[in-house]
Parts: C-alpha cells; structure tokens; sequence
C-alpha cells in the first residue's frame, strides 16, 4: 500500500520519547514489508547540517492560515528503498533549541507550530505525485489533519482523499488551546462544537483526530480499553467510547537492529542469551562508569525516563529514600521536570555509594544502563505502551512494573504464569506497593536459578517491528476494504 506518516518527532532524526521510536521503526518496517512509505515531520534545527544527503524539493509551500499565509520549503530524504521522508522547513516554528518546551514551559506558539504542520501533512497527501492511499497520523500534533482531510473532501470535491488512521500515544497530551486558535485552521465555524473539535470552551487538536479519522489506533490492547473508561479517559472517555468500533491496540514492537546485546555500538561487552557474562562485564562497567563501588553482588536496579508524574518517579524517589538503606544500588537517567531533577539529585546526594542520577538525554548511556542493571524499574501511574519495559527484557534485566497499559500487555509476573514469569508486576499506586515489589527483587536476586529463569525467558520474549507493523498493514486493509 501507499502509506503517508505524520509526526512531530521520529528516529533517527528526532526525539524527545517513545513516539519517534515507535515512528521511526513503524515506518522502516513497513518498507522493508514492500509498502511505499513517505514520512513527513518539521525540519528541525541542526537537521540540515547532519544531513548531507537532504535534497530540496522543487515545491513551495504557501498555505492559508487565518487571515495570514506561512510559506515553508520541503527538503527530503531517502534512506532506504520504499521509505522517503519529507522534511518541512519552517524556520521561524521549527528552528528551536527543543521540540515542544523551553526550560519545562511549552512554546507559547505550539498552536501555530502544529496547526501548521497538519496542513503541511493534508497538503502534502493531497498533491504528493504518488498519491498516498493511507494516511497515518501520530499524536494530537498531526491530529487536525483527520478533520482537515474530511473538510477538502466535503467541500473542495477532494475525491480520491486518502483514508486516515490516528495513533494515540498518550491520551494526556492533547494539544488544547484557546478557541481563538481555532481561526488559524480556516476550517468552518460548524465543526467548533462539542461533537467536533471543541471541549469546553477550546479548541482540542486531539479530539479532532478522534472524532474525525476512519480508524483510531493506541499503542496497546490494555490502554485501548483504559481509555474508554473514565480514570484514564482524561476527559475524553465519552467520546472514546462513542468511536470505540474503530478504536484498536496494537502493542509496539522493539527494533532489535538498535536493542541488541550483540554487537551494539553502545555497549562495552556482548552477551546472549546463551553466555550472560558479558552482562556481568557491563554491570561493572556501569558501576565504574557512575562512580559507584564495583560490586557483582549487590543488586543494580536502574531507570531510564522522561521526570515526568505519569511515570511515577514522586513514588519511586520515595520508595528509594527507605530501600536505599539496604543493600542495593540505583542508577537513574532522565530529564524533566525540575522539582524531579533537583530530588533525585537529592537522593544521590544522600547515598553517594549506592546511588547515581545523571540528569540530561543520553542515548548510548541508556543502552548501558539497560545492559548493566539486574532490575529495571517502571512504576508508571499509566502507560500507554512503554517501551524500556521490552528493551530490559531483551537485555536480560528485569523489570518491575505496575500493572497497567503496555506494561501489563509485554510483562509476565510469576502468579500468572510461574513458566514464563519474566518480570515483577504490582498494582497498587503507591510507594508501599512499590516498596514491596522492591523487596520482591532482593530475594529473587540471591536465587541465581530462579533470576536466570527470569532473565531467560525475558530474553526470549520476541516483540520484533515485523509482527507489529504486520498488524498495523492488516488493519490498513481492512480499513480500505471498509470492514
Ligand atoms: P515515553 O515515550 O512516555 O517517554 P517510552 O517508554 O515509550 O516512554 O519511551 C521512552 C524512550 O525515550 C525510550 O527509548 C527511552 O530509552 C528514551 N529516553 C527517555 N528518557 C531518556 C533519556 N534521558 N536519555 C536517553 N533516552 C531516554
Ligand atoms: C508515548 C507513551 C509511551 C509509548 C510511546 C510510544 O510516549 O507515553 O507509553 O510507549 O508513546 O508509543
């Protein structure tokens, strides 16, 4: 099929989470499948001068937009056979220090930014010589462009309009913005209403792209049933619940060229799933490399996030202040927001043998940090899907989870099925809960039998971009043949 994807961020040439992982592997996959794919995202700063083989596109954009007009170029780039990405310059939205926020504030013109961007992305499937078939819109960045497809369709005789799928990957970030903005996407006044694109009282990018596009997708099964109920429907479970004949999860899959224990670039020593001493090679490395003591014994637990409350790091700080007594060590990589910064540089400061944090975006100490941990830790108040989850089974570190979104779809604790349990679930939202699953860890630790079972069948699991973008080009399918 021919397939347009749109996204405010995707490897290997943006990222600020998951969404450009899970972008950036859809895509490639679904090329190395045969489908003809096209990728259109913002031209970020930088991006001109790492990419050398970028070539402009003889096409002038000039787009409407309210009383005004924004004019942008297109620059492109094909990596692989089938995939070609579409880079839109526009250097007064994209050209920035970061993708969405400046110094934990988001830019006061993201409305502009990404309305925008979802014209570039109707414009281009509308006039693109190949004519997509299929248009694939990720997060409420690209949302708008559902209803802006359905607008040139009804009233500008658009006959061959392409079909248009909406993957939501976190129900929480929803791009709202005061009705004023609403001018910026010319669209008429009729679709600013509770049915369409309004909730209360402003205009909501997401819901536009719930309300508008043929099908809607999430990132897996459990968080597609969560979101249609109202603890985790961030206000919008209704109208979830209203479209959830076309609602679908998919869990996402893990591109196994970049997570490998096996000849990654990233880390000090290979392993298998056959030979796990390198693992103990990298634990040491990692430790050495934190400044904590050297220690094959002491267990290692470690996480990699975005400091934000969704993913639960105000109860896993806590936790830590009581465990880190014990015998144990942490390591934490992440960034976000200040008050999580300065806390866990806090924690580090008060257990500087058992405990490091490096604040700031580091991919290779990330894959490090996968490698050299025996734990990994995600209490996640939701999560969609998650996906460091499935990089620590991959490498052999096990995670501990609260059950819940893809967490609960990737991860097997041991009481649902003692055979392939690979990791440690918990339920409750607290740090008790959380205490507890810890404390789970330091006695399976000194089991090396029962953790090796762990490690094993976690290595074993296969959450490979074949069988997930298999899923996602099936259900292409289907929508076309309008089942
Ligand atoms: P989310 O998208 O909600 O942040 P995911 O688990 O889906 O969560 O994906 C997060 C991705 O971002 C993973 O690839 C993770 O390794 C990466 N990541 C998060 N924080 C950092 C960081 N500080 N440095 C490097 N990579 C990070
Ligand atoms: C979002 C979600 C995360 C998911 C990622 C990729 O950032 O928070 O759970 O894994 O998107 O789909």
């Amino acid at each position: 099929m021919k397939i347009l994807v749109a996204s405010s961020e995707v490897l290997p040439y943006s990222k600020t989470g998951g969404l450009a992982d899970m972008v950036g592997a859809l895509a490639k996959f679904l090329a190395r499948a045969g489908h003809q794919v096209g990728v259109v995202t913002p031209l970020y700063g930088g991006l001109r001068e790492k990419l050398p083989g970028l070539r402009p596109l003889d096409w002038n954009l000039d787009l409407p937009f309210g009383s005004a007009r924004v004019a942008g170029n297109i620059w492109t780039l094909e990596p692989s056979p089938g995939l070609t990405f579409y880079f839109i310059e526009q250097k007064a939205f994209f050209e920035r220090g970061d993708l969405y926020q400046e110094r934990g504030f988001d830019y006061p013109d993201n409305a502009e930014r990404f309305v925008f961007f979802s014209k570039c992305v109707v414009h281009l499937a509308r006039y693109l010589p190949w004519q997509p078939e299929l248009v694939h819109l990720h997060d409420w960045q690209t949302a708008l462009a559902a209803l802006l497809v359905l607008d040139q369709k009804l009233r500008e005789g658009w006959t061959a309009a392409p079909l248009v799928c909406l993957t939501i990957h976190n129900l929480a970030y929803q791009g709202q913005f005061p009705a004023a903005k609403y001018a910026l996407t010319n669209l008429p006044d009729s679709y600013f209403r509770p049915e369409g694109v309004e909730f209360y009282g402003l205009l909501n990018c997401l819901k536009a792209g719930i309300s508008y596009a043929d099908q809607i997708t999430t990132v897996s099964p459990r968080y597609a049933r969560e979101i249609t109920t109202e603890p985790l429907g961030c206000g919008l479970d209704g109208v979830l619940r209203r479209r959830q004949h076309v609602l679908l999860g998919i869990l996402n899959g893990v591109d196994y060229d970049e997570w490998k224990t096996e000849g990654n670039p990233h880390l000090p020593f290979s392993y298998t799933i056959k030979d796990l001493s390198g693992k103990q090679t990298d634990k040491s490395a990692l430790q050495r490399e934190c400044g904590l003591p050297e220690a094959p014994d002491i267990p290692l637990f470690g996480t990699v996030t975005r400091l934000a409350e969704q993913k639960g790091v105000d109860l896993q700080l806590a936790a830590l202040q009581e465990m880190l007594a014990g015998d144990m060590q942490f390591v934490l990589l992440g960034s976000g927001q200040r008050e999580y910064e300065r806390g866990y540089r806090r924690l580090a400061e008060r257990y500087p043998s058992k405990c490091a944090v490096q604040i700031g975006f580091d991919t290779g100490f990330s894959h490090r940090l996968e490698a050299g941990c025996d734990f990994y830790l995600m209490p996640s108040r939701f999560e969609p899907c998650g996906l460091n989850q499935m990089y620590s089974l991959r490498y052999g570190t096990t995670p501990i989870v609260r059950l819940t979104g893809g967490l609960d779809d990737s991860v097997i604790d041991i009481s649902e099925d003692a055979d392939k349990a690979d990791g440690i679930k918990f339920i409750e939202c607290s740090v008790r809960a959380l205490s507890k699953a810890i404390r789970k860890a330091l006695v399976l630790y000194p089991d090396k039998p029962l953790l090796r079972h762990y490690q094993r069948n976690g290595m074993a699991r296969d959450f490979s971009w074949e069988t997930a973008a298999a899923a996602y080009a099936s259900l292409y399918q289907r929508i076309r043949a309008g089942q």
